[in-house]
């Protein structure tokens, strides 16, 4: 199978808006494998907190960003042999993230990682520019978005579950700016797509979301075999 035959299915969306949760879903369910992008640039934002790097000092953060020691193993995530699955979920390596992945330079060397992941029998990306910038031959397309106030929930749910402290109104304001940064952004802003299917999950279960996408997929295929 060559490499652009692998079929990628690319997932973006606002923050906290469960494209994580429905992209490994959906992974899990067609076999594929998964890519978990934010995560990328959330291992940038800690290895530059944990040597106090100052977000302002792009060539510093590009450097990390080209030799980070990283390796994904099933549902865990290792910095330099250390495991950081829960360490870069904070809200605070998650506003350094979003700060430092408006260098243009930052996102360019997360590039040839990122499409490593490319692998058959297939990919679901989640992330920014999955669709248009890393895997612009994407099958499927989906922008994932959720009201502020079920993101913010949702998001207070998944903190508490793993024993970390949060404040519900924080954390909406927080989002709000996130969005607001990311948005406004000129280098890979957070905007649906013109050839993104739009997925509104506010009133949807999880399985629902899931099944929309499974649905997609198979509508695609379905059509790729006439
Ligand atoms: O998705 P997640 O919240 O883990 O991503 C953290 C931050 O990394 C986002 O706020 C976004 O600014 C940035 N990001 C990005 N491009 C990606 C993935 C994440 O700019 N492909």
């Amino acid at each position: 199978m060559s490499l652009n035959s692998i079929p990628v299915i690319a997932i973006d969306g606002p923050s906290a808006s469960g494209k994580g949760t429905i992209a490994q879903l959906v992974a899990k369910t067609l076999g594929f494998h998964y890519l978990d992008s934010g995560a990328l640039y959330r291992l940038v934002a800690l290895k530059a907190l944990q040597t106090n790097v100052n977000p302002k000092d792009e060539n510093k953060l590009v450097e990390i960003a080209l030799n980070l020691d990283v390796s994904f193993e099933e549902e865990e995530i290792f910095l330099e042999n250390n495991r950081v699955t829960e360490d870069i979920r904070t809200e605070e390596c998650g506003i350094m993230a979003s700060q430092l992945a408006s260098y243009p330079r930052v996102r360019e060397a997360l590039i040839t990682r990122q499409r490593a992941f490319r692998q058959s029998p297939g990919l679901v990306a989640d992330g920014r520019d999955m669709g248009s910038v890393i895997f612009p031959d994407a099958i499927l397309k989906v922008f994932l978005t959720a009201s502020s106030e079920v993101r913010a929930e949702r998001r207070y749910k998944q903190l508490i579950e793993k024993g970390i402290n949060a404040n519900i109104r924080d954390l909406q304001k927080d989002i709000q700016k996130r969005d607001e940064r990311d948005s406004n952004r000129s280098v890979a802003p957070l905007r649906q797509n013109t050839d993104a299917r739009l997925l509104d999950t506010t009133s949807l279960s999880i399985l629902q979301a899931q099944n929309s996408v499974l649905e997609w997929y198979r509508e695609y295929c379905a059509n790729v075999r006439v």
